[in-house]
């Protein structure tokens, strides 16, 4: 279909759909049909679901309310790919989307075309005042598309992380990683703003949990240059940091115990006997699992996958601190600070709370981001998993603190002396 007869603002929004759900088959297209509709942990969901999932989004706050004559596909869909929407009504359990067999991947790419032949609809056919309305929630479903494209990469990874083989998802290798030495940089502190500022000269998109931009005071802080690496994380392993609960927050270290942890979650232990370390031409003790499979222990490569509870433990043992998401926000634009965006999230020490003034989004689209303001950890950056443009400085990610299946990793702070 032509686009070039629509207003320049509905073409944008319209070109950026197509892109944004291509991609997101672009990611599917190295798993096989059964990779796709397992489900490795309750916490993780089958590529199947992530597609659906996101087509439901679109069909549920955009098509149902506002395309006139609209009809679903197949109903039963509203159920089985509600996530987690209340003021949509009931859905399937999270922890059994693996025992969705039905429909088949083709239904759900079916099911894809369809949403995507009436969104295309909805943009050229709707009035102005309607589009007023509407470009606001189709934006919003391409971040949040965006989103699930991460939490694609992460679960199929997790998924094949519980193979023997250890499948590569990806098959060309990774650059080698540049890490250097880490520098302190010195933030003044003082009076700083944070959050988005939606009222700002060609503010772009934000979520709603970035804002309002807001005043906060800080005291003067130092910063790494660069992300904790897998060999500094190993020198933390080695001086029996995983059997020292000196380093570790108490409910940290009753997870350590309950899970056994001895080392992030990726990490293959050669010793342990495992068959695919010991081919993965490792030489030393540790083997890492990743997206190009599992390869040596790079000591110069990011530490990732791990908890809040691990990387708090490690900073502890390393005599510095997490950063607040505060301090994280204002040293962003410092020069010297690299990997900002492009490795792995990285667990802050704050809650996840709302900022002052904080207003959730209206109708079904306010239960996105503000009932989960409990009991998580923020984390800031971006991650090697996140689609290009999608995370900004003002960005809040957010995971329970045990978490450790995404790509997290973390960056020392500690006060200025
Ligand atoms: C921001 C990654 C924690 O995983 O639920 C997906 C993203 N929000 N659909 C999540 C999200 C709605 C969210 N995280
Ligand atoms: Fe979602």
């Amino acid at each position: 279909m032509s686009d070039h007869d629509l207003p320049p603002a509905r073409r944008d929004l319209a070109r950026r759909y197509e892109a944004v759900r291509h991609h997101t088959l672009s990611l599917a297209e190295p798993l096989s049909i059964e990779d796709q509709s397992a489900q490795s942990m309750p916490d993780a969901s089958p590529a199947k679901w992530h597609q659906a999932h996101t087509s439901w989004f679109f069909e549920a706050l955009l098509l149902r309310p506002h395309l006139p004559g609209y009809q679903p596909l197949d109903d039963s869909y509203h159920y089985l790919f509600n996530s987690y929407y209340e003021g949509l009504g009931p859905r399937h359990p999270r922890p059994q989307r693996g025992l969705l067999t039905r429909p088949s991947l083709d239904q759900v790419r079916a099911y894809r075309q369809h949403v995507d032949l009436h969104i295309r609809q909805l943009i050229a056919r709707c009035d102005d005042a309607q589009w007023a309305v509407i470009a606001p929630t189709l934006e919003l479903g391409l971040h949040h598309e965006q989103q699930h494209q991460e939490l694609l990469l992460t679960d199929a990874l997790h998924l094949l992380s519980c193979h023997p083989w250890r499948p590569a998802l990806l098959d060309s290798p990774p650059a080698p990683a540049p890490a250097g030495t880490s520098a302190w940089l010195r933030h003044e502190g003082g009076l700083v703003e944070i959050g988005h500022d939606a009222a700002a000269e060609g503010a772009g998109f934000a979520f709603d949990n970035e804002g309002p931009r807001h005043r906060v005071w800080l005291e003067p802080f130092e910063i790494a240059s660069r992300l904790v690496t897998c060999g500094e994380f190993q020198r933390f392993i080695d001086d029996g940091g995983y059997r020292e609960p000196r380093w570790w927050l108490s409910d940290g270290w009753a997870t350590v115990q309950a899970q056994d942890w001895r080392a992030p979650l990726y990490w293959v232990d050669a010793s342990d006997g495992d068959a695919a370390a010991g081919a993965s031409g490792a030489t030393s003790r540790w083997a890492v699992f990743g997206l190009h499979g599992l390869r040596p222990l790079d000591p110069a490569a990011p530490v990732m996958q791990l908890s809040f509870y691990e990387a708090a433990a490690y900073a502890e043992w390393a005599g510095a601190r997490l950063p607040s998401e505060q301090e994280w926000e204002a040293a962003s634009s410092l020069s010297g600070i690299a990997q900002l965006h492009d490795q792995a999230w990285q667990w802050t020490r704050s809650a996840y709370h709302p900022y002052p003034g904080f207003q959730p989004l209206e109708g079904a689209a306010s239960e996105y981001n503000g009932k989960f303001m409990v009991g998580q950890l923020v984390l800031r950056g971006g991650s090697v998993a996140t689609p290009p443009g999608h995370t900004r400085p003002t960005y809040r990610n957010f995971f329970p603190p045990a978490a450790r299946w995404q790509f997290t990793g973390l960056r020392l702070a500690r006060d200025a002396r």
